[in-house]
């Protein structure tokens, strides 16, 4: 009798060990990105020159004029992508690179330039929320879709 309530304690143990983590992640958890301030993320585009490599049509920022390193066009990407996508795209450009554009340099890494030394989290909220706004201009058919 002994022996069975000594096991049961045991069980009872287990189970509530396994039940209450000592601090897990919360079950549904999902990294969120902050919101910031798009007219900051604009003047964050302007300061680290994104405009040299990619063209936001319908702004007036001046024309790409990194010739062989250009990336997407980015006027109509702000519906397209999660903020965590576009906060992924700067912090880590060699995430997600699309296959056959001339985007890959010829060890295949991304030839979008890291700017996590200079960039402040700040800037890059910012940034992100600028991105989140951009639309097709008005009687542009899109070319980029979802990828
Ligand atoms: C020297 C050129 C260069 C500069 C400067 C540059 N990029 Fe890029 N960017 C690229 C290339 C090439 C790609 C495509 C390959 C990739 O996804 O990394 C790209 C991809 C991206 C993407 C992903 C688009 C998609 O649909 O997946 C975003 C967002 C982006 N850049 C934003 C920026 C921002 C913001 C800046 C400035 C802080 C910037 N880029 C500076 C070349 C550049």
């Amino acid at each position: 009798m002994a022996g069975a309530l000594g096991t049961l304690a045991v069980v009872t143990a287990t189970v509530a060990v396994a039940q209450a983590p000592k601090h897990g992640t919360p079950p549904g958890w999902r990294f969120a990105w902050p919101k910031g301030d798009a007219a900051k993320g604009r003047d964050a585009f302007a300061k680290f020159e994104c405009y040299r490599c990619h063209e936001v049509k319908g702004e007036k920022f001046p024309a790409p004029t990194e010739k062989g390193k250009v990336g997407p066009e980015l006027s109509q990407m702000g519906p397209l992508h999660e903020p965590e996508y576009f906060a992924e795209a700067i912090l880590s450009p060699n995430a997600v690179i699309e296959k056959g554009k001339g985007y890959q340099g010829p060890d295949g890494s991304s030839k979008m330039p890291s700017f996590n030394d200079s960039m402040t989290v700040e800037e890059l909220i910012h940034l992100v929320t600028y991105l989140r706004t951009l639309k097709p201009p008005a009687g542009t058919g899109g070319g980029h879709r979802g990828h």
